[in-house]
């Protein structure tokens, strides 16, 4: 599986699934979260209200995935998965590194080839982003995938791109 870290907006990503750092209520949001619902359309949110209210307690546990059409973007599926948000106080790693491992888990259940990942939770989740880099590798590294071959981290500012190139090269 090839690992590779990018400057860019990630609708624009060529691959077969967009991992988007959405919120338990899965509803929407800001940040990447509403980037994605806008350049994806209607038919998203449409998909995810019906997934969330079959979830228990209509929330999307945080760490986990689960997969809709991707609408009008180039790609095929867009996962969706909840990050942890910062504590300095409590450890919740295990969580951020679940959120790669699971959207991973379920792209290549559908077959996908190709995987998109932004900094999950390093943004309006206050995730320090150097820690949220050696996170997303660690996650990324340790799933074992039948179809994935190319994993894509798609980093929106210099800074971050230069964290995961960091995390990446460790
Ligand atoms: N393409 C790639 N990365 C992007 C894009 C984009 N179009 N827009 C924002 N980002 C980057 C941010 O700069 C940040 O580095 O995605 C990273 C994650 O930031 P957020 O989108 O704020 O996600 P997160 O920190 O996980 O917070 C999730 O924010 O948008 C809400 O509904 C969302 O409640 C949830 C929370």
């Amino acid at each position: 599986m090839d690992l590779r870290a990018v400057r860019g907006d990630i609708t624009e990503a060529d691959v077969d699934v967009i991992v988007n750092a959405a919120n338990p209520g899965l509803l929407g949001g800001g940040g990447v979260d509403g980037a994605i619902h806008r350049a994806a359309g209607p038919a998203v949110l449409a998909e995810c209200r019906t997934i969330v209210a079959r979830l228990p307690g209509h929330r999307l546990p945080r760490g986990q995935a689960v997969a809709t059409t991707a609408g009008r973007l180039p790609a095929r599926w867009i996962v969706h998965t909840a990050g942890p948000i910062w504590s300095a106080s409590r450890d919740h790693s295990a969580v951020l590194r679940s959120c790669y491992a699971e959207s991973l888990r379920v792209a290549d259940e559908l077959g996908a080839r190709s995987v998109a990942f932004p900094a999950i939770s390093a943004g309006i989740y206050g995730w320090p982003v150097e820690d949220a880099a050696g996170q997303a590798v660690a996650g990324v590294r340790a799933t074992a995938v039948d179809h994935v071959v190319e994993v894509r981290f798609v980093l929106f500012s210099d800074p971050v791109l230069a964290a995961f190139e960091a995390a990446l090269s460790g």
